[in-house]
């Protein structure tokens, strides 16, 4: 069996890797410049080899291109396009228009449509759907499912194999013939009643976290004002065997998922006539952050940051991966440098950011941790400034003089 997988990102790719071993994959990525790495077997993703890459295209059973013909034949077609938000901060869905218009105008015989993309519910049935049937321009009788992906980016207990996937297709033979793909290399398939309670199961578990961030990120904020450690006091409620569930503070949320796909519900909810106020306020805290955390180290300064050198450590948006998208460092910085600070920042996996580059871990005034990768010793970040905030928690245990946290 023939599939094409459009988009050959952190999801994309990742089902190729999987995929490989059982079918002929044909990654489709409108950047040629990805695709060209890719067919020389160099992996932009964590989690994906470039061993694992190199086999697939020896033994013939991967290749990437930007050209729509070249999915022409394929039998089953997998979507993995971004679905970010527009700049008012409304779900963009014009990369999966995109996509459906390369499938829709090249694959004119029927075959299973998966969307893995993260999207609001309706999406497969409103809106794949017909723009395919557009760009098609025939009436072909494709198969649709929707199957969300969970992928956690640098993870190692969980994985493509060993996470539960959610899936239903809009008729019981699109079911069907999902389950029997992803039954290959999945061990846990968990098939739903409609595609639009997959979609809103997965927009559901990345909004509960989003809100449990939020309502830890304000506990810090409180537990600060009371004079107590949030840190101490959420070891102990942790120690509570039931009903909790633990988070930790940060400067913010990043990557794809949760600072944007509880807006996509949101958005959703208000179209619907329902409230999505708890929502949006989470959304709002997570925001407002970066901005806390600056306040917060202009006031251990006594408001002196003019002219202070000020070194971020981690601007990705996790530990140990390079993936910089919605990253709380972004306005950490912006927030420094609109007051005075002079900011560079260093991060040996991103290592260029925004035009600028990595600087080395030495010599500030200030140093903020956002994100502590393990190749980064702690005992290095102490040592370069006088005074370090650390918004990850992980310094508390240097116990230090010079270390502040959240
Ligand atoms: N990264 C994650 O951890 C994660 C986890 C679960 C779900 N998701 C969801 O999966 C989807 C894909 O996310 P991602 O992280 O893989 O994104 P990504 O940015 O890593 O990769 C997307 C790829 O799609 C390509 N692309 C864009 N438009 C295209 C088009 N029209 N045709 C072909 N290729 C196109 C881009 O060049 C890029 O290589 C999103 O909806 C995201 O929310 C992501």
């Amino acid at each position: 069996m023939k599939v094409a997988i459009i988009g050959q990102g952190y999801v994309g790719l990742t089902i190729s890797a999987f995929s490989g071993e059982y079918f002929e994959v044909v990654g489709f990525d409108n950047n040629s410049k990805i695709v060209d790495q890719l067919n020389k077997g160099i992996s932009h993703i964590e989690g994906v080899e470039n061993s694992t890459l190199q086999n697939w295209i020896k033994a013939g059973r991967y290749r990437a291109t930007s050209q729509g013909s070249e999915i022409a034949d394929s039998d089953l077609v997998v979507i993995a396009v971004p679905t970010p938000l527009t700049s008012d901060r409304k779900p963009d869905l014009s990369f999966i228009e995109a996509a459906c218009k390369t499938v829709g105008e090249n694959i004119k015989k029927p075959v299973l449509i998966i969307n893995e993309s993260t999207s609001f519910p309706g999406t497969l049935r409103n809106y794949i759907k017909p723009t395919i049937e557009k760009y098609s321009n025939s009436q072909i009788e494709h198969l649709y499912a929707i199957s969300p992906e969970r992928v956690d980016p640098g993870r190692g207990d969980y994985n493509q194999k060993n996470t539960p996937r959610l899936f239903a297709g809009l008729t019981p033979k699109a079911s069907s013939r999902t389950r029997e793909f992803y039954s290959k290399f999945c061990d846990h398939l968990v098939e739903v009643s409609s595609p639009e309670v997959a979609e809103a199961a997965k927009l559901f578990e990345n909004t509960f976290r989003q809100v449990n961030i939020a309502l830890v990120n304000e506990f810090a904020q409180i537990a600060h004002s009371l004079g107590i450690s949030v840190y101490e006091t959420l070891d102990a409620s942790n120690t509570k065997p039931y009903g909790f569930m633990k988070f930790t503070p940060s400067a913010g949320v990043g990557g794809h998922c949760i600072p944007v796909d509880p807006t996509y519900l949101a958005a959703v909810a208000e179209e619907n006539g329902a409230p999505a106020t708890f929502i949006r306020r989470a959304n709002e805290v997570n925001l407002e952050m970066s901005k806390y955390v600056v306040d917060r180290i202009e006031a251990d300064l006594e408001g002196k940051l003019v002219g202070k050198s000020v070194l971020v450590v981690g601007v990705a948006y996790k530990p140990n991966i390079a993936d910089v998208r919605e990253t709380a460092a972004g306005p950490v910085i912006d927030h420094l440098r609109k007051r005075g600070a002079v900011v560079s920042w260093h991060d040996d996996i991103v290592k260029t950011w925004r035009g600028e580059i990595s600087t080395p871990l030495s010599e500030a005034e200030i140093t903020v941790v956002i994100t502590k990768h393990d190749s980064v010793s702690e005992a290095d970040i102490v040592a370069s400034a006088p005074y370090v905030f650390d918004t990850t928690g992980i310094l508390r245990h240097a116990n230090c003089e010079i270390v502040r946290s959240l």
